[in-house]
């Protein structure tokens, strides 16, 4: 595996210069090198444009577009053109086409309407993109590789009759008999069990709820499906240019795929990432987006997509306001992006998305929007030395995307549950008291944080007790919360009472839960217990009812009949601490809570500073860079740690102490070492 080594932060956008006049490329040019665009994401949605017909090639005019970026010193990201299939496949080979839960096979058009596991599309998209990477393998554009384009969004899951034999088959595979996949997804429930693999039906539509542990099988076997889709990709054109970078772009909290699986596959994470610009978003968003997609394969990522302004596919689609691309640009560097592109770099005059915002809008260079993005390319160069550094945490989030699933379709003890709002109601808190946080998956390497928090954690998976044991035996903090520790990795619970596994770890057991319509509430009320923490907070969405055993109560809930029982518990663990938490509660708590809970362990801010003035430092070792950004549409006064600094963005030193920053103001400086 290559190491993610980015030579200079990439800046550009998606670039479709097929879809304008000849001429207009020349002003492209002439505009990219005004903006200091060094990179141009091409060839994404072209195999309609490159093979007209099953024998006929076209890839002449896709060279001039090589050609003319190496011409200007534009690199290509370059797409494997496989996400939309030309009209003749659909109409020459119809299994290329997805089925949806009803049975019903989709029709050509659009973009991404494909079967991942039509074979017919498999050879035909092998064939594309070798032709691709052996025309383009020694061209001075390429860059890197796009594969595909966000997969598995428009066609999440299909039912045609291959894929339901290829389940068969993995499950087949994986359970070996009919009884044992009976037994371990608990088929006889409502009598479904199978005696033969053709029985075995997927989850399509039906008179009720599916088996829960079918639902999880048939998610892990469609994330893989897709895996498979973009290793066949990846495997060609590793074996004919091996020394150049490959990704493929996630999405934007997305929870249809696996993408920890999906990290060890791809050389570099890159996101699309479209945080709604309205001015009552919470900045922490967007950070825990980014957050997640460096935690991935825990090295900086790629933000391949952002807007320069609006989208085109919200009910009301909101400007990004003057000043707004730049500081959530910055934003992301802070948290890891290493190179900032854009969707889309010249605005398109035709089809569904041409009033989606662009770097250069239909109006052209004389716009707002160009003028900011011209003043933020020619900024990027002083960020460079930034780039590889890596993000300072001691605190993690864990996020599992089969947890994700499993706890949000299970059927009870409440459909509000929203697997991601609980992590942003840990993320949040510690996100506005400038606690930088990676989001790990469960089964990382626990070694160098000091915090680990883990929502949700439904389903324990095997080895986890052990090493989050381990992890408090050793003095580390643990957090979890209500709903976890209840099923195995087959959405089986265990045996005994919740939280199975990690009875002991937080020494309680789970005895009821009551699920709490939006509009009841109950409170938590500390007890004295735990130091600097006092007050009655709200308390919502789920209560468990605890049976404490070496657990030490610190709150109690305030009504219901199970008032005064636990709804906070600490317990000690070697030299460690695991706190259970158990309901959700408000974000006053959560502050209060998460800040003491750092304290104890040493975990400080990074930097003191007013309402949603974010401070995020990363380090390569040598240097160490602190981003301070100003998140409110207002000035504030913000105090820089003592030191000496050195601004990168204005290329002079900056005194420590009280300064003002401007609305939606970035302050990247350098800290000099003594
Ligand atoms: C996604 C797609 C792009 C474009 C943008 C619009 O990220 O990859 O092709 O449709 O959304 O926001």
């Amino acid at each position: 595996m290559k190491k993610f080594e980015l030579p200079t932060i990439y800046f550009g956008g998606d670039y479709t210069p097929e879809h304008f006049p000849k001429d207009v490329m020349a002003d492209d040019m002439k505009l990219m090198k005004k903006a200091g665009v060094n990179m141009a994401t091409i060839n994404v949605f072209t195999w309609g444009q490159l093979q007209p017909n099953e024998d006929e090639w076209t890839f002449e005019w896709l060279d001039e577009i090589m050609d003319t970026l190496a011409a200007n010193g534009v690199f290509a990201d370059l797409g494997t053109a496989t996400a939309s299939t030309p009209a003749w496949m659909a109409k020459q080979y119809p299994e290329i086409l997805p089925t949806d839960e009803t049975g019903l096979r989709w029709n050509h058009g659009s973009r991404q309407c494909f079967n991942p596991n039509s074979p017919k599309y498999r050879e035909l998209s092998a064939k594309l993109v070798r032709k691709l990477a052996e025309r383009y393998k020694d061209h001075p554009a390429l860059a890197m590789w796009h594969v595909n384009n966000e997969l598995s969004q428009m066609v999440g899951q299909d039912f045609s009759e291959i894929t339901i034999n290829k389940f068969r088959n993995w499950c087949k595979d994986k359970y070996g008999t009919c009884e044992n996949l009976n037994k371990t997804m608990g088929l006889h429930f409502w009598g479904n069990n199978i005696y033969a693999w053709d029985e075995l039906m997927p989850p399509m539509k039906t008179a009720h709820q599916h088996s829960t542990t079918l639902l999880l099988e048939w998610k892990r076997f469609i994330n893989e499906c897709y895996m498979e889709v973009a290793k066949a990709e990846i495997d060609i054109l590793r074996e004919i240019t091996p020394d150049v970078l490959i990704t493929t772009n996630f999405l934007y909290e997305y929870k249809l795929l696996d993408y920890h699986a999906w990290a060890d596959m791809i050389d570099f994470i890159s996101v699309s990432s479209f945080p709604d610009p309205k001015t009552t978003n919470h900045p922490g968003e967007a950070a825990l987006s980014h957050d997640i997609m460096r935690g991935l394969k825990d090295q900086p990522f790629v933000l391949l997509e952002q807007a320069p302004s609006q989208v085109n596919w919200r009910l009301a689609n909101v400007n990004k306001k003057p000043g707004v691309m730049r500081l959530w640009s910055h934003q992301g560097m802070a948290h890891g992006s290493d190179s900032f592109l854009f969707f889309q770099w010249r605005a398109s005059m035709h089809g569904s998305e041409k009033f989606h915002s662009a770097m250069v809008p239909h109006i052209g260079e004389n716009s707002r929007v160009f003028r900011e993005m011209t003043q933020f390319g020619n900024e990027l160069p002083y960020l460079n030395e930034v780039v590889g550094s890596d993000v300072q945490a001691d605190v993690a989030i864990m996020l599992d995307y089969n947890n994700w699933w499993t706890c949000e379709f299970t059927p009870g003890p409440t459909a509000l549950l929203n697997y991601l709002e609980n992590l942003q109601a840990y993320h949040f808190p510690l996100f506005e008291q400038n606690i930088t946080t990676d989001v790990i998956p469960v089964d990382r390497d626990l070694s160098k944080y000091k915090v680990v928090i883990a929502p949700l954690l439904y389903m324990i998976k095997p080895g986890f007790k052990e090493s989050i044991e381990t992890f408090v035996a050793e003095g580390g903090t643990f957090i979890t919360t209500f709903f976890s520790g209840v099923v195995n990795e087959f959405d089986e619970v265990f045996a005994g009472g919740y939280p199975g596994p990690l009875s002991d770890l937080l020494g309680l057991k789970v005895e009821e839960f009551e699920a709490m319509k939006p509009y009841i509430k109950n409170s938590l009320k500390m007890n004295g217990a735990m130091p600097g923490l006092d007050g009655e907070f709200e308390a919502r969405l789920w209560c468990d009812i605890l049976q404490p055993g070496s657990a030490e109560v610190l709150a109690e809930y305030g009504s219901d009949f199970f008032k005064g029982s636990p709804a906070l518990t600490v317990n000690s663990f070697g030299k460690g601490k695991a706190y259970y938490v158990a309901t959700l509660p408000d974000n006053s708590f959560m502050r209060q809570f998460l800040n003491q809970v750092c304290a104890e362990q040493g975990v400080a801010p990074v930097v003191d500073a007013p309402e949603n003035v974010e401070a995020v430092i990363r380090s390569n070792g040598k240097e160490d860079y602190l981003f301070v950004l100003n998140h409110n549409y207002d000035a504030v006064d913000v105090t820089l740690p003592a030191g000496e600094y050195f601004d990168l963005l204005s290329q002079q030193p900056v005194k420590s102490g009280l300064r003002t920053m401007q609305a939606l103001e970035s302050l990247i400086v350098k800290r000099i070492r003594a």
